[in-house]
Order: structure tokens, then sequence, then C-alpha cells
């Protein structure tokens, strides 16, 4: 028993290593789906089927609570499972909403009515999925008024670096900056709305220049399953271990996550 942490690939690591540092004690199952990676350019049916059946997985394995540390996950698949309903005793959070409450200045949890917020202009780099689903901007209009924001889909990002080619991935983000400022030259703040991204976050501020203010998630995140499991201390689970599964080549995945990590990191290949 651990909490589960289940991304596409291995973008959320970022999210794990922020998890690991804020929750030291908290044992962690880690799943990529590496061998159907990327989401981001999959139709909504196939990231929902994906997504359901990990998750499902991490729950028979003893993982009561699940985070879907994946933007393209959470966009094409939470609400419908919320929706669908989860079996008794078994949870499953996103991403999007800590990183919402944070841009909007909201304390975990306030679902008071929307109101104006002090950024006016949001940059959203997001995966294409993630932005044709337009979770964002509904998650956002719940909470804030007035708020414009334009959003990049980062087509090959995420392949570069799940490919490890960060020269390729930083080239790619830099010419998503520049199509974004195109069409919104002065953003106050930009969303990293791919748990891929924190790994090119110093591409990503260079780029957008240090006057805009960059959110990205992983510490966010941390901080919210921190406060939600002070709150529902029940679904910790018992296990003591880090475990690192994949659906992909463990050993090469292993290297990748190794390099991101800059610790020894070994997958083990899902059953
Ligand atoms: N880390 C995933 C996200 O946050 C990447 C999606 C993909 O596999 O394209 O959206």
């Amino acid at each position: 028993m651990a909490v589960g942490i289940f991304d596409s690939g291995l973008g959320g690591l970022t999210v794990l290593k922020a998890v690991h540092a804020r929750l030291p004690d908290l044992p962690l199952v880690y799943y990529g789906d590496n061998a159907h990676a990327p989401y981001g350019v999959r139709a909504t049916q196939d990231v929902y089927d994906l997504t359901s059946a990990a998750v499902h997985g991490l729950w028979e394995q003893g993982c009561d609570l699940v985070v879907l540390a994946c933007n393209t996950a959470s966009a094409a698949a939470l609400r419908r499972m919320q929706e669908a309903g989860v079996p008794p005793g078994k949870r499953v959070l996103g991403v999007f909403v800590p990183l919402i409450e944070a841009l909007t200045e909201r304390q975990w949890g306030d679902n008071s009515p929307p109101r104006e917020v002090a950024v006016k202009h949001v940059a959203l780099f997001a995966t294409p999925a993630t932005v044709a689903s337009r979770a964002f901007q509904r998650e956002l209009a719940f909470r804030a008024i007035g708020v414009d924001v334009e959003a990049q889909a980062c087509g090959g990002v995420v392949d570069a670096i799940e490919e490890g080619d960060m020269i390729l991935a930083e080239a790619l983000v830099r010419s998503h900056v520049d199509a974004l400022r195109r069409k919104m030259p002065q953003p106050q703040a930009a969303v990293l709305g791919c748990t891929h991204y924190p790994l090119m976050q110093e591409v990503f501020q260079g780029a957008l220049g240090s006057d805009v203010q960059v959110f990205s998630q992983a510490d966010l995140v941390a901080d919210s399953l921190a406060d939600y499991l002070e709150r529902h201390p029940g679904m910790t689970g018992a296990g003591a271990e880090h475990r690192f599964v994949t659906t992909g080549d463990a050993r090469r995945v292993s290297d990748r996550a190794t390099q991101f990590l800059r610790r020894r990191i070994t997958f083990e290949a899902a059953t």
C-alpha cells in the first residue's frame, strides 16, 4: 500500500520528486505508461481508457489514493472517472486544481464564487490534447473572472523529453514561446500545464523573460497532497518502499529517470 503517482511517461517524476521532498516518509508507487506515451496526441477516449486501466491497476495493488500526475490524463479522464464512481475507499486526484488555486490566490478547496484576481493575461503551455480539452479554462472559470488565457499546444516537446533529446526539446520550447508571444505579446503569468515541462522550466523562463511569473505544478501538487493527507490520514497506506513501474522498456526508462532525478532509479516492468 502506498500513494500511486501516474503519468503517461517520465513527466510525473517531477511531481514525485516534489512529493518525496515534502513528504519523505510517504511510500509511493510510480507508474509510467511509457509504452503508450505521449498521450498528448491521442484521442480523448484513448487517453481515458489507458488512464482508467492504469488507475484501476494501482487501486488493485493497494494504492488507495492515486494522483494523476499528468494534465492530459487529468483533462480527459479525471472528471469522467469521478462521475462514474470510484470503488469504496479509493480516490483519484488530478493536477489542475492546485495550480489554478495558486494562480487565483485561493486557499486549498475554497469553492466560493468566481472573483476578479490580480493576474489578467495568462499563457498556457500544454499538450495538444490538454489544450483541445479546454479543461484549464473550465476550471479557471469556476474560480476567476476577467482572465484572458492564450493557450499554446506544444507539439513534440514530450516526445523529445521521452527520447532524452533535450536539445530538440529546448529548440521546440523556444519556438512555442515565440508562437505564444505572437498571440499574446505580454503575458503576466505562464502556466506549465504538462508535468514534463518543469524539466524545461529554465528554458521557458529564459524565453519568456524574468518579468513573467512561471507557475509549475510539482510543488503545488505536493503541498496540496500533504494537506489532503493531513485531512485523510487513512489514505496514506501502510507500505514502506518506493516502487517504479513502467509499461515500457524498464532498463531504458530507468536510465532516463536516473538522468532526470539525478539519483539511481530502477523501474520494474508492469505485469
Ligand atoms: N506529463 C503529461 C501531461 O502532464 C504528458 C502528456 C503526454 O504524454 O503527452 O500532460
